[in-house]
């Protein structure tokens, strides 16, 4: 499928989204999260991908979702445009393969959301954040509410939220909310080199890892650490564990094959 808003770039067993419609600062509309839905069905599929970049073409990551689309919608239509955003981030957050956010600018209500969704953000110096909504009447509508507290705590997502306040890469940071910041024309060399380190690695691992970590946190404990227990001893089912301890004690790299 031919994309009018998306962009999608292979480098080796990484693979670069942006958003690109920097005219409405990649404003969120519902073609767009349509083919957001489907790249992501696409990269999924796709074997030879291990590492995703989601990025934005120009001065914003994403300003949010489209006001336009939004202004004239009944409660019914809301909804509908609710739960289609909910589902491609849901989507996004249980992808089986890592999915870095490389913050370029203005990550604003939906495109904070989109940031949330994502398992590592990397933001630009020229990053700003923040859940505007409540300036224009209503609340987050893609999960805002439940990622930004879990990220960065209850006191901090409702301070965010209460006044809509935009918070710039290094308050971001600080918070927990940005894993790190970097110099502009530095931030897609370092998210590059991020997803190469990670691909690198046993990508059944990282898999399982990323399923671990996320259900962990989305349960208690004690479910958690079975979850954990259970993909652990999964491993040892795989070529790539014996390969990555055989390589350790030959003081070797190992070669994985992801099986
Ligand atoms: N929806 C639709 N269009 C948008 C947009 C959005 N969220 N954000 C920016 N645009 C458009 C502007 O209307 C403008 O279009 P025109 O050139 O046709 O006038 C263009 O993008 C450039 O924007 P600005 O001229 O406003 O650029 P700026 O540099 O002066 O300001 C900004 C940048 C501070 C990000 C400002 O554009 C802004 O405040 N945007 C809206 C941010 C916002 O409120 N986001 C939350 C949306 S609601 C939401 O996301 C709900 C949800 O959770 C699902």
């Amino acid at each position: 499928m031919g994309y009018e808003n998306l962009l999608l770039k292979k480098e080796g067993n990484i693979c670069i989204l942006t958003i690109n419609r920097p005219k409405a600062l990649n404003a969120l509309n519902s073609k767009v999260l349509e083919e957001l839905s489907d790249a992501v069905d696409q990269i999924e599929n796709d074997k030879d991908i291990h590492v995703v970049i989601i990025t934005g073409e120009g001065k914003a990551f994403v300003a949010g979702a489209d006001i336009l689309e939004m202004k004239d919608m009944t409660p019914e239509t809301a909804r509908k445009f609710a739960k289609q955003g909910l589902e491609v981030f849901r989507k996004i957050e249980l992808m089986e393969k890592v999915v870095i956010a490389a913050v370029n600018g203005f990550a604003l209500g939906g495109g904070c959301e989109l940031a949330m969704c994502c398992d590592i953000r990397i933001a630009s110096e020229k990053a700003k954040f923040g859940q505007p909504e409540v300036g224009l009447g209503i609340t987050p509508g893609f999960a805002g509410t439940q990622r930004l507290s879990r990220l960065v705590g209850i006191a901090k997502a409702k301070e965010l939220i209460f006044t809509g306040d935009m918070i710039d890469a290094n308050e971001a940071e600080r918070i927990g909310l940005a894993n790190k910041v970097v110099k502009a024309d530095e931030l897609m060399n370092t998210a590059i080199e991020l997803a190469k380190n990670i691909a690198s690695k046993g990508q059944i691992a990282v898999k399982y890892s990323k399923i671990a970590i996320n259900r962990g946190f989305e349960t208690d404990i004690e479910t958690g650490m079975e979850t954990e227990r259970n993909l652990f001893s999964l491993c040892f089912a795989t070529y790539d564990q014996k390969e990555g301890m055989t390589a350790f004690i030959e003081k070797r790299k190992p070669e994985f094959k992801n099986q």
